[in-house]
């Protein structure tokens, strides 16, 4: 089958790979309808991590069953499913927990848990940017999804960046009238801002540096700021009376960068805390990482980033972290995509081929203007 394939620093290609089998009998093989690039993509892209030469890259899945192993009781061949980023096996500790995200059996990394398709660090589990995908637990992991094709560029969401930004807003600890400030609007940002709006925010600030998705923003409800127009922190402090906003939500990641693009891993941190009130909370989903050699600084290589502590202790602000649990939230979120309550596909600017994919990635690698968020159909070409 065909599959894109990481072959080192900005350099993606579309290859014959091993095809998708049932290897466990709890498997299946879903023949993938539609799969997504993500911003967690461009970490492995840019040569931000440790992924190996020859993964097959994608985490953001859907499809329909192709084929089940011996063990699958519940998924039938024929069935439409979303397939969370996360490889969970569904009976350790943390998923009895609802923490699928730190699943202790799947990810075979000594001091790793939680596990992931076609991504560093996360497991020997080939993506889904490709024509078929080979999901382990499937009858833990997959989510049932209306047949058809109906709603397909929001339920592609569920797989990940829709829960992720969800996450974002239970990280921080929202509540409605919440006024609610959201750093980043790439997919990730949009998708929190869109979650704060649906659970009642009485006002949502979203912080970038890009036209196009500082527009996508304002269509959903919030309120868009500009870093390039003046310090996102006191604008945030302007619109609040100075109080601050209730909570706020990280959604840039370790490389947050100022206008010009030069690299400040503290920086997003230091303004959510300045940002947000005290006692308010910070829900971080942007990634950052235990190392990263080609950091700006040695702190930085060492995984360290010196945020404004101090100021965080002092104000007594709150912090959660870390990578989704998608499962917890992604049968609500599909039901609320069915009742006509979200529309995460709102944030879609492109549906291309596989074969394209090379060029896709290097156009959302460069933030270029309007490529907000890219589908990739492997049927299509
Ligand atoms: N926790 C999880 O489970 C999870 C899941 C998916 C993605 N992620 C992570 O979420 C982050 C965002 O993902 P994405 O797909 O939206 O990626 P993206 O790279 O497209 O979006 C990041 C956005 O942040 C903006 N940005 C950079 N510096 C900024 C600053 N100083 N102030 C305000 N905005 C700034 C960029 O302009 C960009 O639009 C990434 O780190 C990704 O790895 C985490
Ligand atoms: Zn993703
Ligand atoms: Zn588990």
């Amino acid at each position: 089958m065909k599959g894109l394939v990481y072959r080192g620093a900005r350099k993606v290609a579309v290859e014959q790979v091993d095809d998708a089998a049932i290897k466990e009998p709890n498997d299946a093989v879903i023949r993938i309808t539609t799969t997504n690039i993500c911003g967690s993509d461009l970490h492995m892209y840019e040569g931000r991590t440790s992924v190996e030469e020859g993964t097959v890259l994608g985490h953001e899945n859907m499809g329909i069953v192709e084929e089940v192993g011996s063990g699958v009781a519940f998924t039938k061949v024929g069935d439409r499913v979303s397939v969370p980023f996360n490889v969970a096996c569904g009976t350790c500790r943390s998923c009895n927990q609802g923490w699928t995200s730190f699943c202790e059996r799947t990810n075979p990394n000594e001091g790793m848990q939680g596990a992931a398709y076609g991504y560093a660090n996360m497991g020997p589990y080939p993506g889904g940017q490709a024509e078929y995908l080979r999901v382990p637990f499937a009858d833990f992991n997959l989510l049932q999804l209306p047949p058809g094709s109906e709603h397909e560029n929001n339920f592609t969401m569920l797989s990940d960046i829709f829960p992720t930004g969800w996450h974002g807003t239970v990280l921080a600890g929202m509540r409605p009238g919440d006024a609610v400030a959201v750093y980043g609007c790439g997919p990730v940002g949009l998708l929190a801002a869109h979650s704060a709006v649906i659970q009642g925010a009485r006002e949502v600030f979203s912080i970038d540096f890009h036209d196009d998705r500082l527009k996508l923003a304002e269509s959903i409800g919030a309120t868009p700021i500009d870093p390039r127009v003046g310090d996102p922190v006191a604008q945030v402090l302007d619109a609040t009376s100075g109080v601050g906003a209730d909570c706020g939500v990280e959604a840039v990641g370790w490389q947050a960068h100022d206008p010009s693009g030069a690299e400040h891993p503290e920086l997003v941190l230091d303004n959510l805390v300045e940002s947000v009130k005290v006692h308010g909370g910070i829900g971080v989903v942007g990634v950052y990482v235990p190392e990263d050699p080609d950091g700006p600084n040695d702190a930085a290589k060492q995984g360290r980033i010196p945020f404004k502590y101090g100021q965080y202790f002092t104000k007594g602000q709150r912090m959660g972290t870390g990578q989704a649990p998608v499962k917890r939230y992604n049968a609500e979120l599909r039901d609320l995509i069915i009742a006509g309550r979200a529309n995460p596909g709102f944030l879609v600017s492109h549906e291309l081929g596989l074969d394209v994919a090379p060029e896709a990635y290097a156009r959302f690698d460069k933030r270029e203007n309007g490529w907000t968020k890219v589908l990739l159909h492997p049927g299509q070409s």
